[in-house]
């Protein structure tokens, strides 16, 4: 049977493993997270390396098939030395979609919701520069969110001042560039209202595994 990794530091990659054990209801899907260790986007790119690699060795001991990095910091700082470090794996990133969010905006204004170990990133900032270098970037500051979420205290987020900001700069797209705010989608798209795009990769995700898997197992369509 195909086995599919998927790896986030907490409660943030659940949500993508679920998405696609939808998908793929007849492979197998491990999911580990680190959630002693989180959050991860507030802490230093070495830091976030090491702690990436050890917690993903039991997916590569589990011999999967293709190993999700379901976790946008993890992505854009250690994806890199994951490949380096295991070279016959597949391993399939979650970065911010600037790419998608820059084609469809008609404004010329997007946001990107993420951590500050993502937006700090190298791999970021060549997103933006190969894909935005046309259009307004806004990064309101979501800091403290990932732990809110991974500890049950979505509710103290204040995503309504946030929105008042992104409003004032005629944001009409949003991209949700950490996988823990997956989980309040539906509150920053209620709260943004009909007119803005709230963007998320988990489709992505799958139709990247349909292509990667096909071509080299017998993934079940
Ligand atoms: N879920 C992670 C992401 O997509 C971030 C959570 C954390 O800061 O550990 O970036």
């Amino acid at each position: 049977m195909v086995k599919i990794g998927v790896f986030d530091s907490g409660i943030g990659g659940q949500s993508v493993a679920e998405k696609i054990q939808q998908i793929f209801p007849d492979t197998e899907v491990l999911f580990v997270n680190d959630s002693k260790n989180i959050p991860y986007g507030l802490k230093r790119r070495a830091e976030i390396i090491r702690l990436t690699l050890a917690a993903t060795q039991p997916l590569v001991d589990a011999k999967c098939d293709a190993i999700v990095i379901a976790c946008n910091t993890a992505t854009t700082n250690a994806i890199d030395e994951l490949r380096a470090a295991h070279p016959s794996v597949h391993f399939v990133g979650i970065e911010p979609m600037v790419k998608p969010a820059a084609r469809m905006t008609k404004t010329g204004v997007i946001a990107v919701l993420a951590t500050p170990g993502t937006l700090a990133s190298h791999r970021y900032a060549l997103l933006k520069q190969r894909w935005a270098s046309q259009i307004t970037v806004i990064e309101p500051d979501c800091s403290t969110w990932a732990d809110l979420i991974e500890h049950g205290q979505a509710d103290r987020i204040n995503i309504h001042s946030m929105m008042d900001e992104l409003h004032r700069w005629q944001v009409d797209t949003i991209v949700l560039g950490c996988t823990h705010y997956h989980w309040i989608k539906d509150r920053i798209q209620a709260a943004a209202g009909p007119r803005v795009q709230v963007l998320e990769p988990s489709d992505a995700i799958g139709a990247r595994l349909k292509d990667l898997l096909s071509t080299n197992a017998e993934l079940p369509e």
